[in-house]
């Protein structure tokens, strides 16, 4: 059997969330971005980030780096508000890891109770302006780490 990491680049939990249950699908170790693993111990690697003003996770990026250094199997999972925008992150990431067997969109979940100041306004605003326009609440979405988990299985 395939030894898998997981290490999800995340801040305030859906990252984690996300993983973890791509994790029990898939027999994974789950980790956080901040956590240190040899990745040298492990046959395929999941990295998974959240997405910030439009930007990917910069704990991500430390990982891709040293996973294309490994040259492992990687595989690529994101967690961000806006499933609108999913195609437009999903290329963007393809550009980042053109190596990478599978990138998935899994959406995320916001929640503002867990944010302070700046982050909680942002929060909040991003909430309002979503319900205003008649747009649902982030969730994640266990079908795309379902097909997630067949496609490492494979
Ligand atoms: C300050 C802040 C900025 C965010 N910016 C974006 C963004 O630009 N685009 C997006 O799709 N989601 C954005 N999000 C939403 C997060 O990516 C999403 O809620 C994700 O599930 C968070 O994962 P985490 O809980 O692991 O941090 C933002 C969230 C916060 C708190």
């Amino acid at each position: 059997m395939n030894n898998i990491l997981i290490v999800a680049c995340g801040e305030f939990g859906a990252t984690l969330k996300a993983g973890r249950k791509l994790g029990e699908l898939v027999s994974g170790a789950v980790i956080e971005g901040k956590e240190k693993r040899d990745i040298k111990e492990y046959d395929i690697i999941v990295l998974g980030t959240n997405i910030r003003f439009n930007k990917f996770n910069k704990r991500f990026f430390k990982w891709l780096k040293a996973v294309k250094k490994a040259d492992k199997p990687l595989y690529i999972y994101i967690c961000g508000a806006e499933i609108e925008a999913q195609e437009s992150h999903i290329q963007r990431m393809r550009e980042e890891a053109p190596f990478a067997n599978d990138i998935r969109y899994v959406w995320g979940e916001l929640d503002a109770s867990k944010a302070k100041r700046f982050k909680k306004y942002a929060i909040e605003s991003f909430i309002e302006g979503r319900k205003k326009d008649g747009l649902s609440k982030p969730r994640i979405l266990d079908k795309e780490i379902r097909e997630l988990a067949a496609s490492i299985k494979e």
